[in-house]
C-alpha cells in the first residue's frame, strides 16, 4: 500500500521497501550517517529476521527521500510479556532534511506499529526531535539495556507498556556492533 502526502511543495509517497530498493536504501544510509555501519546493520537485521517494520519515503519521481526500520527487542524480568521494538536506523536525505519528511515518515510508521499491537518502542536520538512523537527519557530509565543514558527514550502504546516496567532488554544480535 502506498500513502501519499503533500509536504510543503513536495509530494511524498510512503511505502514498504521491496527487495530491489535495498541498494538505494543502503546508499542513503551511508550518506545520511556519513558511515557504513547503519547500512550493514539493516542488512544483518533483515538476514536474522529481526525486522518488525520498514518504511521508505520517495518523491514523485520515485527517488528515495527517507527510510526507517523497527526491529524486535526482547524484554526479560517483569516486562517479559511486552512486545517491544526499537526505531533504528532512521534517516532523511541530507538535501531534503528539515522539511517535515522525517516527522511524516516516523509518525506514519509509529501509527502502523501501534496497530500491530506493539506495547513499547525504544529509540536512541536527540530528545529535542523525538519527544514530538511522545518518546520519553524518564520512562526509558525503567528500561535497562545497553543504551541507557540521556538520549535513550521510550514510547508506550499500551497500558502494559507503561506499567509492566522495569524490564531488562536485549536488542537483536546485529546491534552488538554498536554497544
Ligand atoms: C533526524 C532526521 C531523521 C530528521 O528528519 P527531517 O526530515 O530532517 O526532520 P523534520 O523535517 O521532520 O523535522 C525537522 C525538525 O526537527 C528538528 N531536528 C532535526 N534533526 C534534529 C536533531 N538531530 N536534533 C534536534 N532537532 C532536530 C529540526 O530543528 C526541525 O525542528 P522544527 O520542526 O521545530 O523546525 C534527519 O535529520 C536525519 O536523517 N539525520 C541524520 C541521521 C540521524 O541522525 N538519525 C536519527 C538518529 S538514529
Amino acid at each position: 500500500m502506498v500513502e501519499f502526502h503533500q509536504i510543503g511543495e513536495q509530494q511524498v509517497s510512503l511505502r514498504v521497501p521491496a527487495k530491489q530498493d535495498e541498494h538505494t536504501i543502503r546508499s542513503l544510509l551511508n550518506r545520511a550517517y556519513g558511515q557504513s555501519n547503519e547500512g550493514r546493520l539493516i542488512k544483518r537485521l533483515r538476514a536474522c529476521g529481526a525486522v518488525v517494520l520498514e518504511r521508505m519515503a520517495t518523491d514523485r519521481n520515485g527517488d528515495l527521500l527517507g527510510y526507517l526500520a523497527l526491529s524486535r527487542v526482547t524484554g526479560t524480568g517483569y516486562g517479559h510479556r511486552l512486545k517491544i521494538s526499537c526505531l533504528a536506523p532512521v534517516c532523511v536525505c541530507p538535501s531534503t532534511q528539515r522539511k517535515g519528511i522525517g516527522t511524516k515518515l516516523i509518525q506514519s510508521a509509529l501509527d502502523d506499529l501501534q496497530g500491530l499491537g506493539e506495547d513499547l518502542v525504544l529509540v536512541l536520538g536527540a530528545p529535542a526531535y523525538f519527544s514530538r512523537f511522545g518518546f520519553d527519557s524518564e520512562l526509558a530509565k525503567k528500561v535497562h539495556g545497553p543504551y541507557a543514558g540521556p538520549i535513550f527514550m521510550a514510547l508506550p502504546f499500551t497500558q502494559a507498556g507503561r506499567i509492566e516496567l522495569p524490564t531488562d532488554v536485549t536488542y537483536a544480535t546485529p546491534f552488538e556492533e554498536f554497544e
